[in-house]
């Protein structure tokens, strides 16, 4: 019993491309559990969590020791590739790169790529997914230039010695890391808008990026390597001169100033101007050195790939009133505000439905994102998809033989639709990856935003399948 005819769960996708890469995202802290376990360094997350005592980030879904059981459900699914992540002080417990890798890292992540492969699961590997190791989190984190340093090496290494990787990602979403760290105060060290460390870091870490692409190239490493961002297409609340000019700021904070720093390896005029004014209006400052252009010149034409994660939309009207913030991050729908000085201000959209956690579902914004960048940056690198999905709150009933995760479907159907229109538009977009394999542990609302399309009871670890599990299986038999 698949649950369901094929026609009925192959909606407005009916085909994928052949050789299509499908795929399903994790990330080391989300999934891994064990923090303590092998001689794992501390993270930024280890002592915070704790402290504030809301969820523990173990046992997670302990894929520390049951990955082969879910990469063999991966398989089993139709899934061909999987996004993982290495956790940097499982290899370099203190952060600081040594001649000596903690030994017991090494290893696992060894067994872990063979698994994969043993799977035919092509691993997508990412170097760091919010996890700065503790000792450079407590310098100063990616503010610190000598964190862009350490990363190098510990990327140099993991490229020595993992060769059975062929595609690495740097970093993930930069974005949402300098918004939850320096401007929504949800990750530690929780500032509130402190825009130029918001903004500090990411030129930093733009930088990082383009040194180890750099570096990549250099040495001949076999593979293909490029970075993740996460884009949030913004549009006005209405269409006055007002609304459409903080749009547009928004969008130079959210997306422009990554883009451009990636894609073009500068910051164009327009750019400069907009981040200026943000500057400006908030009393802030962004440092670049004269060797920092160089770099991410040269970068900029040896990118491999381009990793989009897409969640959402904003809408956004003028403000200039004092900032303010609320992270709804328990599902009470409706809860959120998020109001930024002279960035503008979040506005409900009433024609556009929104889940629990008050995130919009508005496919037609990732159409627009992947069109946006083949127009505005028409060097782009291949582009994959390296997540995508629907978080919900979901309950296992043992009497059924599936969870029915309907909406997922719709979610994931709706918003595959859009990439392929894109795609048939000739945007070069080569993969998909749901975010996430089995349900995780999520940074700032633990474990009640279930996003899986395997189900974990986190208590007893056993899995389940949704029903959205067996839906991506149908799809993936239709690229034969
Ligand atoms: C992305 C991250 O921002 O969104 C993931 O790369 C994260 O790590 C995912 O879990 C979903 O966000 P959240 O806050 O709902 O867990």
């Amino acid at each position: 019993n698949d649950g369901g005819s094929m026609s009925t769960l192959l909606k407005r996708v009916k085909k994928l491309p052949k050789g299509f890469v499908w795929g399903a995202a994790t990330a080391a802290y989300q999934v891994e559990g064990n923090t303590n376990l092998d001689g794992k360094g501390k993270i930024m997350w280890d002592d915070y969590l704790k402290n504030q005592g809301n969820f523990s980030p173990n046992p997670a879904c302990d894929f520390y020791h049951r990955y082969p059981e879910d990469l063999k459900i991966a398989h089993n699914l139709g899934l061909n590739a999987i996004r993982i992540s290495i956790a940097w002080t499982r290899i370099f417990p203190n952060g600081y790169v040594t001649d000596e890798p903690n030994e017991a890292g090494v290893k696992y992540y060894h067994r872990l790529f063979h698994e994969c492969l043993k799977n035919n699961l092509v691993p997508y590997v990412t170097l760091h997914h919010f996890d700065s190791p503790k000792t450079l989190f407590d310098q100063g984190d990616w503010l610190n230039r000598e964190m862009i340093d350490e990363f190098v090496k510990y990327a140099d290494f993991c490229f020595q010695e993992f060769v059975e990787v062929d595609n690495w990602f740097t970093i993930n979403e930069l974005i949402s890391l300098a918004m939850c760290q320096y401007i929504q105060g949800t990750f530690p060290p929780n500032k509130l808008f402190d825009v130029s460390d918001a903004i500090q870091a990411q030129h930093n870490e733009l930088v990082a990026h383009a040194k180890v692409v750099n570096l990549f190239k250099a040495k001949g490493y076999k593979g293909r390597i490029g970075l993740i961002h996460v884009i949030q297409p913004v549009y006005p609340a209405t269409n006055s001169e007002a609304d459409r000019h903080a749009a547009d700021l928004r969008d130079a904070f959210m997306n422009r100033f990554l883009l451009d720093g990636t894609l073009l390896g500068f910051y164009s005029d327009r750019t400069r101007h907009l981040i200026k004014e943000i500057l400006v209006a908030n009393n802030a400052e962004l440092h670049i050195l004269p060797e920092d252009l160089e770099i991410l010149k040269q970068a900029s034409k040896q990118n491999d790939m381009l990793g989009i994660n897409y969640y959402q939309n904003q809408t956004v009207a003028s403000y200039d009133g004092p900032s303010e913030t609320y992270h709804n991050g328990n599902g009470k729908k409706g809860s959120s505000v998020f109001a930024f000085h002279g960035v503008g201000k979040d506005v409900r959209n009433p024609a556009i439905p929104t889940t629990d956690w008050d995130w919009n579902i508005y496919p037609e914004g990732l159409y627009d994102v992947l069109k946006r960048i083949a127009h505005d940056y028409p060097d782009y690198p291949v582009i994959y998809i390296t997540e995508n999905g629907m978080g919900a709150k979901e309950a296992w009933d043992s009497s059924k033989e599936y969870l029915d995760d309907n909406y997922r479907i719709d979610f994931i159907d709706q918003h595959l639709a859009a990439i392929l229109k894109a795609r048939n538009e000739g945007v070069n977009v080569q993969g998909y990856f749901l975010w996430s394999l089995q349900d995780q542990f999520s940074w700032s609302n633990g474990y009640n935003k279930r996003y899986g399309l395997i189900y974990v009871d986190f208590a007893s670890q056993d899995r389940h399948l949704k029903r959205s599990a067996l839906w991506f299986k149908a799809l993936s038999k239709t690229m034969k």
